[in-house]
């Protein structure tokens, strides 16, 4: 049975083996074989099929009196590497191809390039795109696509104009797959984004398996996530990411080039389902002359393929076609039909690598192929680099059952909303001022913001109390939640701090003490009690950040530093506001308080009482208070009657005292600089 299949399967191999050119001249034009390995049914597979065939005619055609012509062995690799493999090692010993062209997966190419190298035989592949398949290190294989690798600048450029920070790949367990995460991370980290997990989905895997993965993905902050996968597993894909509701409203789906170009291709409920997303794709010029070929092979698709649903040409098609008249143009040129032809050996032995031939055209007709510069259907067919080089891609956004345009990426211009702005080349830009507007997923018209406060993620416990101060931080418990709720100028700066943190950073206030309890506590004693944890906290905001590190370690981190000074201020008994500006304090510097002995308070808990000790203060006479109306009736009273003479503060405290109390009490320097005000973290570790 299986044999027999075998048999039909080379019988209608032969005959779709294309033979085609006149002699015009009356010579019989010699004979140039080439190989041809394709997934027959697989998508790219049969667009390519009809591409070559009316590749061969036109060239041909235009050729007439052309000495040479190919003579095409079409070969199925039914998406198996080890039988893409066999039939390249069967098309070298057997029919003395002169290139094979085609493999078209990566892992495919892999192998089948180094055949090529073996036996001499340029290797062409316009589907293997995976930077994995070097041609510098792979001396017969030549591109004649893209690598996927060219995209990537311009997916961080799109990246870094809307302002991501964080992005999550989606990519298939493939050479495919994988071959463009290193140059991902590293394109990525440039613009200063980064990729908090990859996501890797093997081919095998069942729709219920992707489904676990998105609902993994959905409990994490990332919302922007940047696809790589073969059409098959993409479909399944989104159409599941629609299911459960990640093809709402913030979030964000970038399809790299390999699916974007496919995408008139695919069936349109997967279309659908890819709705807001962006996508990437090499930018092909609209022509008459691509117009009219466009109309000749969709009916010649028809009538190779009667039973199925019409497709679309896409740009593998067209690389598939002027790779055909590059390869004839470069046999031509070579002079191939010089050489003599062994005949096919009837005999295979296909375990015998040692015995493969090495071919004596091979290296001038790779060399031909890379001189052959032309324009091509896809536009510029330049392989003198063994592969295209990339010069623009087009970002779309999907939308209904097609697409709209929403910019271009160049080179020398990064990203621009119209080809040849005229920017001058000095512009790299990407901004979004550069782009149309996208409708994105959900149908929203808001740029997500990338991320989103996860479902079941750790919030970070922020510590606070309330202090004598309402005006810089006041903490009230709520009646009915029980949660802390805190106001007052630090939680505002703490709260828009936040909210200008590229990533989410889900919080919640812990109260320390009561709400009524205002009693400061030293600064020192709060440090330490942010080394201890557990509980005891200061008015400032304690925070308590969660990372995975393996070693514990404490950090105290100065967030957002306001510069803090010291001064003094004093009693003046001033009877007229009128007069105040002519009135000399009665204290003029802290100098002239230690001489005269007299009694100085501060806040209470404030690092300020090992200040004064240190400037010589005696013991006895500093005195702690703890809100301002106790500062108030000690200054009234004076440093004779139990009260104080002066009241050593920090500024902003000082500003607002001012504030309530104007009369009678003036600010004097000297200022003296210390570290200054700060919301303390501590880092702890888990495991
Ligand atoms: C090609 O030339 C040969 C002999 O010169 C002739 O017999 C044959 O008919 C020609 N074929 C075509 C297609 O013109
Ligand atoms: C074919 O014909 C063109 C002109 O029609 C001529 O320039 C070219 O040299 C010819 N090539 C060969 C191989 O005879
Ligand atoms: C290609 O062949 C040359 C010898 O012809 C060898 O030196 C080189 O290592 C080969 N490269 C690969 C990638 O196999
Ligand atoms: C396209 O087709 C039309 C009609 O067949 C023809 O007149 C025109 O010259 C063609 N244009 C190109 C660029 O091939
Ligand atoms: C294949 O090649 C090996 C080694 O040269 C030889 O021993 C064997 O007989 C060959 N088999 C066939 C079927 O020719
Ligand atoms: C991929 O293409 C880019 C741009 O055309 C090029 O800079 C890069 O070297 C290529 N990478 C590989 C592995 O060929
Ligand atoms: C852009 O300019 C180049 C030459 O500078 C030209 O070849 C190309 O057709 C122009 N493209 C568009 C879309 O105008
Ligand atoms: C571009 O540069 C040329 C010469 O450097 C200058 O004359 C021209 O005005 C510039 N165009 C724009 C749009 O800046």
């Amino acid at each position: 049975m299986k044999i027999a299949h075998r048999i039909i399967l080379l019988l209608v191999l032969s005959a779709t083996s294309i033979v085609a050119g006149q002699n015009a001249t009356g010579r019989e034009p010699q004979e140039v074989h080439v190989g041809v390995i394709l997934d027959v049914g697989s998508l790219v597979g049969k667009i390519a099929v009809t591409s070559i065939s009316l590749a061969m005619e036109d060239f041909y055609a235009a050729h007439q009196n052309y000495s040479t012509k190919l003579v095409l062995h079409i070969r199925d690799s039914m998406s198996d590497d080890v039988q893409a493999a066999a039939q390249a090692l069967d098309l070298l010993e057997n029919y003395n191809e002169e290139t094979i062209i085609g493999p078209e997966k990566s892992s495919q190419a892999m192998f089948i390039s180094d055949l090529g190298n073996k036996s001499h035989i340029p290797i062409i592949s316009f589907m293997a795109t995976s930077p994995t398949l070097s041609p510098s290190s792979l001396p017969y294989f030549v591109r004649a696509a893209l690598n996927d690798s060219a995209q990537l600048n311009c997916i961080a450029s799109t990246i870094k104009a809307y302002g991501w920070r964080k992005v999550v790949p989606i990519y298939e367990d493939t050479d495919y797959g994988r071959g463009i995460i290193p140059g991902l991370v590293d394109a990525l980290q440039e613009i200063n984004a980064h990729v908090p997990y990859r996501s890797v989905i093997p081919t095998s895997a069942t729709s219920e398996q992707i489904t676990n993965e998105l609902f993994k993905l959905m409990t994490m902050q990332t919302r922007v996530y940047i696809v790589h996968m073969s059409p098959a597993l993409t479909s399944i894909l989104f159409i599941k990411a629609k299911e459960i509701g990640m093809m709402n409203k913030g979030y964000a789906w970038i399809i790299t080039d390999g699916l974007t170009n496919l995408i008139d291709s695919l069936h349109p409920s997967v279309v659908e389902s890819m709705n807001g997303a962006l996508g990437i794709h090499f930018y092909l010029p609209k022509s008459t002359e691509l117009n009219n070929f466009t109309m000749r092979w969709n009916m010649r698709y028809q009538i190779d393929n009667p039973t199925d649903t019409p497709l679309k040409l896409n740009i593998f098609g067209l690389w598939s076609y002027d790779t055909i008249w590059a390869v004839a143009q470069a046999a031509e040129k070579v002079g191939l039909a010089n050489t003599k032809f062994r005949k096919p050996v009837a005999t295979k032995n296909l375990t015998n690598l040692e015995a493969l031939k090495t071919s004596n055209n091979g290296p001038k007709l790779l060399k031909a192929i890379m001189q052959h510069k032309f324009i091509g259907l896809s536009g510029k067919f330049d392989l003198s680099d063994r592969q295209l080089v990339v010069s623009t891609f087009q970002i779309i956004n999907i939308v209904g059952r097609g697409w709209r345009e929403i910019g271009f990426w160049t080179v020398q211009d990064g990203i621009s909303r119209k080809l040849n702005q005229s920017k001058n080349g000095t512009t790299y830009s990407s901004t979004l001022s550069d782009l149309n507007p996208v409708i994105w997923p959900g149908e929203s018209i808001d740029i997500p913001r990338g991320f989103e406060i996860p479902v079941s993620g750790k919030k970070l416990k922020v510590g606070v109390r309330s202090s004598g101060y309402p005006e810089f931080i006041k903490v009230e418990m709520d009646q009915i939640t029980g949660a802390a709720k805190a106001s007052g100028l630090s939680v505002d700066v703490f709260e828009e701090a936040v909210k200008m943190l590229p990533y989410a950073v889900p919080y919640e206030y812990v109260l320390f003490g009561s709400p009524e309890d205002t009693s400061s506590r030293s600064y020192d004693d709060f440090v330490y009690q942010v080394h201890l944890k557990l509980e005891i906290l200061n008015p400032l905001i304690v925070a308590e950040e969660i990372v995975g590190r393996l070693l514990s370690r404490i950090v105290l981190i100065v967030w957002l530093c306001f510069l803090l000074v010291l001064t003094s201020s004093y009693t003046a008994n001033l009877t007229s506001m009128l007069t105040v500006q002519q009135l000399q304090p009665t204290v003029n510097d802290i100098q002239e308080l230690l001489k005269s002995g007299e009694h100085v308070g501060y806040h209470r808990g404030s690092y300020v009482k090992g200040l004064l000790e240190e400037l010589g203060f005696d013991r006895s006479n500093i005195k702690p208070y703890d809100t301002p109306d106790d500062f108030h009736n000690a200054l009234s009273r004076g440093s004779g009657n139990g009260g104080i003479a002066a009241l050593v503060h920090e500024v902003p405290y000082i500003k607002l005292f001012l504030a309530s109390h104007c009369i009678g009490y003036t600010m004097v320097g000297p200022i003296y600089k210390a570290a200054g005000f700060g919301y303390v973290s501590i880092t702890t570790a888990y495991r």
